[in-house]
């Protein structure tokens, strides 16, 4: 039988939920198996934006109603009924979970969004929770680990410890959606971000339109 091998993603508590949201439905439908980390900041971002209290008790019923929802209030088309069968949430105080020790199978790490905060630990090395740990684990095996820093403007600190990050082998992704690929609703932004996410962890997906070496093409038609 083929051994499980996740994705680790961490929630840190920036702004951009629907980013997370974004990259774990486009790992799921790639057939991908998550492991779930949401820091305690990141219960705030996500109540702010959504409305929903995650509550490590009720992990299942919360993230089926987080990935429901589509970053224009409406519910996203994303069946999360049997795919949530492959994921798996570990509490962010518990530094004994699986993924904060290096023998642990994982792929790499996708941080969605990336606090400052959880930026600055993560070049640091504080390993202060288990998002954080899981990340310095991550750069120690010389897995993959993507930081989708959510953060304008950005002082000399934050510029620093995105440095310390992209030389430590990190790819540092600023949540910076792009228009030239059509977008017509936040949604679309949301997605750009999150496929540029995917793209740099090496996962199929099909959440934006890619360039293709013409002008034009993201300017709405008249008919
Ligand atoms: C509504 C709200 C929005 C926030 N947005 C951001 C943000 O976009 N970027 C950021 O770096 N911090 C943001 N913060 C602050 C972080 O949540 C805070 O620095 C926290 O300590 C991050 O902790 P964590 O990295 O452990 O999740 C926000 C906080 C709140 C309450």
């Amino acid at each position: 039988m083929k051994s499980r091998q996740p994705w680790v993603v961490g929630v840190s508590g920036a702004s951009g939920t629907p980013y997370a949201a974004a990259v774990l439905r486009g790992l799921l439908a790639a057939g991908e198996s998550v492991d779930l980390v949401v820091s305690r900041a990141s219960r705030l971002t996500l109540l702010d934006e959504t409305g929903i209290s995650f509550r490590d008790a009720h992990w299942r019923e919360d993230l089926a109603a987080w990935l429901a929802r589509g970053a224009d209030g409406k519910p996203d088309t994303f069946d999360v009924s049997d795919a949530l069968g492959d994921v798996r949430y570990w509490a962010a105080g518990d530094l004994a979970a699986g993924p904060s020790s290096g023998s642990y199978p994982a792929k790499g790490m996708l941080v969605v969004p990336a606090s400052t905060a959880a930026v600055a630990g993560v070049a640091l090395g504080l390993s202060k929770d288990l998002l954080q740990r899981t990340a310095s684990v991550t750069l120690k095996e010389r897995r993959p680990l993507v930081v989708a820093v959510r953060e304008t403007p950005l002082n000399g600190q934050t510029l620093r410890h995105m440095v310390a990050l992209d030389e430590a082998g990190a790819v540092v992704l600023p949540a910076s959606p792009a228009f030239y690929a059509g977008a017509t609703h936040i949604q679309d932004l949301v997605d750009f971000v999150a496929g540029r996410v995917l793209d740099a962890a090496g996962v199929p997906h099909r959440l934006y339109r890619r360039w293709e070496g013409e002008l034009g093409g993201a300017t709405p038609r008249s008919d």
